[in-house]
């Protein structure tokens, strides 16, 4: 296999990884991170961004492009049994595709990911048909429900941040991917992505619980441009979320949540201070 069918199949793993990550986090923060149920697909779809990281580190070392269009994920979202049959159906059918590549490939490390991943969907299967066979009768039979209190307008507003902190946070994986060659500056951007998610999650949680489900849409990624433009431009869309985030704080919908109140005040420090830090880093 030539280096660029490798990147091939490794993106559209990459891009399975990454359907699988947003189907078990929309599902867990619709169920709650506080139940049972919600804390475990959490689990499962935090193990799925460790495929995803491996993936995405090979692909930048290999002078790929990652691809960040999710991939398909089927799933029957008739009740909370079908839902878990659907995941352990998607998790089985890796188990051979991932042991098969395996099998196509010369490099040590990209094998053992790829039998990695393997055996871990193998793991994530057996997970997902304990969560089922736990299920109470009504619980198997019925899905997780929301309030449907928030006003319109500011579910808009809360999936519009939402989308743009997912966004936020692609650009930088992609860029800390990108720069293994500058290991200190990966690092750094890796550290920042993970904030934004953690952030990305203020949102997403205040979404689910009412009741909708968290809409993530990759947007533009910029590739082929120079990093130090992408760079630039991500520090402008921090620097644009802080705006519009402080103007937040003080919208009245807003203030009555005191839980997003209190999860904002920290989030606008940490945009200023991610801020702070890539304007030190274009200098
Ligand atoms: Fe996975
Ligand atoms: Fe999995």
């Amino acid at each position: 296999m030539d280096s660029k069918e490798l990147i091939e199949m490794l993106n559209s793993d990459f891009a399975d990884e990454h359907a699988a990550i947003i189907r078990y986090l929309v599902h867990a923060y619709q169920e709650g991170e506080d139940t049972p149920m919600g804390a475990s697909l959490l689990s499962r779809s935090r193990e799925e961004m460790w495929h995803m990281h491996w993936l995405g580190m090979i692909i930048g070392r290999l002078g790929g492009e990652p691809n960040f269009v999710p991939g398909p994920y089927p799933f029957d979202p008739t009740s909370r049994a079908t839902m878990l049959k659907s995941y352990i159906d998607y998790e089985e059918k890796l188990i051979p595709h991932y042991h098969g590549e395996a099998g196509k490939v010369d490099d040590p490390h990209i094998r053992r990911v790829l039998h990695r991943e393997a055996w871990e969907s193998a793991i994530h299967a057996r997970r997902f048909q304990r969560l089922l066979d736990k299920l109470s009768p009504e619980a198997a039979k019925s899905l997780p429900k929301g309030g449907y209190e928030l006003p319109p307008p500011f579910l808009e507003t809360l999936q519009a941040e939402l989308n743009s902190k997912y966004n936020e946070m692609l650009q930088h994986l992609r860029l800390s991917w990108l720069s293994q060659k500058d290991a200190s500056k990966a690092w750094a951007l890796m550290d920042q992505s993970m904030e934004k998610m953690k952030q990305l999650a203020l949102f997403a949680e205040a979404v689910a619980e009412d009741g909708s489900a968290p809409l993530m849409k990759p947007g533009s990624i910029n590739a082929g441009q120079a990093m130090e433009l992408v760079l630039r431009k991500a520090l402008g869309d921090v620097r644009e979320a802080l705006g519009r985030h402080t103007k937040l704080q003080g919208d009245a919908e807003f203030k009555k949540h005191a839980g997003l109140v209190m999860k904002m005040d920290l989030t606008v420090q940490q945009e200023a201070w991610q801020a702070e830090e890539m304007e030190d880093w274009l200098k």
